[in-house]
């Protein structure tokens, strides 16, 4: 297994592992492209054998602050140390001195892993009409 940035042709499989996970607003494949790929991004992957069995995404400002995007592990090679090794990198390349997240309740074992405190979150939406 190794760790690299998100290269050209692995936007795809990234989303369709979005899309086996069932998380619809990376499942689109443009959108999930530019999500990848947006300035100020950083895009990992972790590759098996070339093929792509976990990805992440942060938002940095280069100094201060990276936002981790998104994190996702194929469920057949969970539990191997990949999601640690890509929040390790990511962080790690962001240069910054500390990563906020947002977790969803399933994931909160796997962050309390690492070295953390815990602050309150909110995710908010466009308002409806
Ligand atoms: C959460 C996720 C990324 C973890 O990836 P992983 O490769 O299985 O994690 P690792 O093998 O690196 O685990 C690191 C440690 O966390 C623990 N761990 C992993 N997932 C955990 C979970 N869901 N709850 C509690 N502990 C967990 C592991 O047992 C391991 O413990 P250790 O320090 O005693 O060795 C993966 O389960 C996943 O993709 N889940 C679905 C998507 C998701 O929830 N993403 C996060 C959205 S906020």
């Amino acid at each position: 297994m190794r760790i690299e940035a998100l290269g050209p042709g692995h936007a795809e499989a990234v989303a369709a592992l979005c899309e086996l996970e069932g998380w619809e607003t990376w499942m689109d494949r443009e959108r999930s492209r530019r999500a990848l790929t947006a300035p100020g991004v950083t895009a990992l992957v972790a590759l098996d054998d070339d093929q792509v069995v976990g990805a992440c995404q942060a938002v940095s400002d280069g100094a201060i602050t990276t936002y981790l995007g998104m994190l996702l592990v194929d469920t057949s090679h969970r539990g191997r140390g990949i999601g640690r090794a890509l929040v390790g990198e990511l962080f790690s390349r962001s240069a910054c001195r500390r990563m906020d997240l947002l977790a969803v309740e399933e994931s909160v074992g796997f962050y309390e892993r690492l070295p953390h405190r815990r602050f309150p979150g909110v995710r908010l939406y466009p308002k409806r009409p």
